[in-house]
């Protein structure tokens, strides 16, 4: 997608976030040179050029590549080097991991089988990946064929790559510090940029630096979770709304001294999602940017959306946690799973108790707009009555 506009003048870094504050040679602010002299993978810094602006998403009509794949995954595991390759369950009903399978090397049919996969198990942890030593042109590349890349209105990217989501925690003390210092806990439940129109669909995200250990990410399903219900329950939940927003998110951007790529946005979408490969219910709730049941008066969407958060992120037995070993590349189908971060402790330091870099990229190709029923699959008008009704102006028509 063009921006808006195109790079004018430089920026005082003192302005913005203090741990921006070098230039690269084409003008962009990106992290400062002592962090940048650190980094493993520095083609894949994070880049924030102010003066660019991106339009609102515009609705699309898309497919998944889920329901081209085969049953039985043939064509990715033809793929194993020497046709060797293991393949275990994380837990019975959640999450694969697969070493032995160069994600670099697939081709069309074994995406669509990996997409099948994705939407099956919610999580694919593969080990061992050469994907992200071929760099951030080739990654996003790669992961364009699941959907257009999904461009993060905040987020820095590596520079002329703009859809790449790439998170940056340096070395400074006050970095690691700050992580616990107005909360007690890193843990944060989302399901990434559920606000926009389409949200993607499957995320490719590896830790291209990192400590030995802390800093998992634990999932949890959300298709499970629905089952788990009584059926009186589910019924209840039918024909519900969720308003998801990004206004918190821009809002801490610029507390923070970030910036903003895209203005934010408010969508509506289900409480209860079919999804379009496997036809399997999902609840499509989370913490971080969903606000109100529509339907409901305040104090009754509060009450029952607290009631659904603590069931997905108390019940364990329906969740896994993803350990980030180097070349790790893990798959998830953004719509049917919910994660979040585990803090980083005091333990992510060297040897001499300095912080350790943490830089991790994401690529998020977008998906089909999420609808209850699959009648309405692909209907960029779908919810239109709702929009008016609640005198929002959606931006992705
Ligand atoms: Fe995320």
């Amino acid at each position: 997608m063009a921006p808006i506009a195109a790079a004018a003048s430089r920026y005082d870094p003192s302005q913005f976030n203090k741990n921006h504050t070098a230039y690269t040679a084409q003008g962009n602010l990106t992290v400062s040179r002592e962090n940048s002299e650190k980094a493993k993978y520095p083609e894949f810094l994070p880049t924030w050029n102010p003066n660019v602006k991106y339009p609102p998403l515009k609705f699309q009509s898309l497919d998944d590549k889920g329901v081209y794949g085969d049953d039985g995954y043939s064509s990715l595991l033809e793929h194993a080097g020497n046709g060797e390759y293991t393949m275990k369950n994380v837990t019975p009903k959640f999450g694969t991991e697969i070493e032995g399978i160069q994600l670099s090397e697939l081709d069309e049919n074994a995406k669509n089988d990996l997409s099948l996969l994705l939407a099956r198990r919610g999580v694919v942890i593969f080990r061992n990946q050469n994907l992200l030593q071929k760099g951030p042109k080739y990654f996003a590349d790669w992961s364009r064929y699941f959907g257009p890349l999904h461009i993060h209105p905040t987020s820095g990217a590596p520079e002329d790559v703009p859809d790449l989501h790439v998170t940056f925690r340096g070395t400074s003390k006050d970095e690691l510090e700050s992580a616990f210092k107005t909360r007690l806990t890193n843990t944060q439940w989302h399901t990434d940029v559920s606000y926009e129109k389409m949200p993607p669909s499957y995320c490719f995200f590896s830790v291209l630096q990192g400590p030995e250990s802390g800093g998992d990410t634990l999932f949890a399903d959300t298709v499970e979770a629905y089952k788990r219900l009584s059926p009186e329950f589910q019924k209840r939940l039918q024909g519900l709304h969720v308003l998801h927003t990004s206004e918190d998110q821009a809002h801490l951007q610029r507390q923070q001294g970030g910036f903003s790529r895209r203005d934010p946005v408010s969508n509506i979408h289900p409480l209860i999602v079919e999804h379009p490969v496997t036809k399997e219910k999902y609840i499509f709730l989370n913490r971080e940017f969903s606000r109100q049941i529509v339907e409901l008066k305040e104090e009754e969407s509060t009450f029952l959306m607290e009631f659904l958060y603590n069931h997905i992120e108390s019940a364990h037995d329906l969740q896994l946690r993803a350990s980030w070993e180097p070349n790790t590349v893990v798959c998830w189908d953004n719509r049917r799973t919910v994660h979040s971060p585990t803090g980083i402790d005091e333990s992510a330091t060297d040897e001499f108790g300095n912080p350790v870099i943490r830089f991790a990229v994401r690529s998020s190709p977008q998906g089909p707009s999420p609808v209850a029923d699959l009648q309405h699959f692909n209907d960029p008008h779908y919810l239109g009555e709702l929009y008016l009704k609640l005198g929002i102006i959606p931006k992705h028509l």
